[in-house]
């Protein structure tokens, strides 16, 4: 039932699960299962964009990234669904920048890193306005976009430009009802697809997250 992925990525079932970096939490009404003297909790595909990326075939080679890096800057973390299981999964020395615009959530994922996440640290900020934290934050291995905005991936791409390493991974979050309304999913996939290549970063993958999240779509992009 339980397979083991990678340093600390399992599969239990259909599901992914990550090994929690503080027992006795359950961050978000995820299962947590007890394997040996480790927690494993359960990253729901319906609550996570990554983990339903994960669920569309994601490479393991882009779970290792997540694995790996020393910076990662993550627009949007809101109150921290999905940086919980970053921050379970990050090696030890790394830290997550966290921006966020919502006061409320930033007050959240403040609690939550009360709880012992100390490898994720919040920035209530607008990420159209990077200069607002270009002197606390460092150059990042991994630029992590989940914002939700109609110019989302020109903020991506300008926050990637300024702050991703070369050879970097910028993962994009595409909600493309927020782009357009009217407009096809797919075709709004393939434009902001189209504005990531021509700025010259390259795409390493890119799904649909139906029918986790529905008329999003997910790339992983690496600066050239
Ligand atoms: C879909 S939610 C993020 C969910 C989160 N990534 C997760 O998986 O746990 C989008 C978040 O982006 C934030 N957001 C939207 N526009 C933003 C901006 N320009 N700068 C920073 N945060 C923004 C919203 O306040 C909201 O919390």
């Amino acid at each position: 039932m339980f397979k083991r992925l990678s340093a600390k990525v399992y599969r239990i079932g259909r599901n992914y699960a990550t090994v929690s970096k503080v027992k006795g939490y359950n961050v978000y009404g995820e299962r947590v299962f007890k394997k040996g003297s480790k927690e494993l909790r359960v990253w729901n595909p319906k609550k996570s964009k990554i983990a339903a990326a994960m669920m569309k075939n994601m490479p393991l080679e882009f779970i290792n990234a997540l694995e790996n890096y020393d910076v990662m800057l993550y627009l949007g973390i809101a109150n921290g669904t999905t940086a919980s299981h970053f921050s379970d999964i990050a090696k030890e020395g790394a830290l997550i920048y966290g921006v966020e615009l919502s006061p409320r959530s930033i007050i959240d994922l403040t609690r939550l890193i009360e709880t012992g996440r100390d490898n994720i640290l919040p920035i209530l900020a607008n990420a159209s306005y990077w200069n607002e934290y270009a002197g606390l934050v460092e150059q990042a291995d991994i630029l992590y976009v989940d914002i939700a905005q109609p110019n989302q991936t020109d903020i991506a791409l300008v926050n990637a430009d300024i702050f991703l390493k070369e050879r970097g991974l910028l993962y994009l979050a595409i909600k493309t009802r927020s782009i357009s309304i009217t407009r096809k999913p797919q075709e709004v996939i393939s434009q902001e697809i189209n504005k990531i290549r021509k700025r010259g970063y390259k795409i390493k993958f890119q799904t649909r997250l139906d029918p986790w999240e529905k008329d999003h779509g997910f790339v992983i992009a690496q600066r050239l």
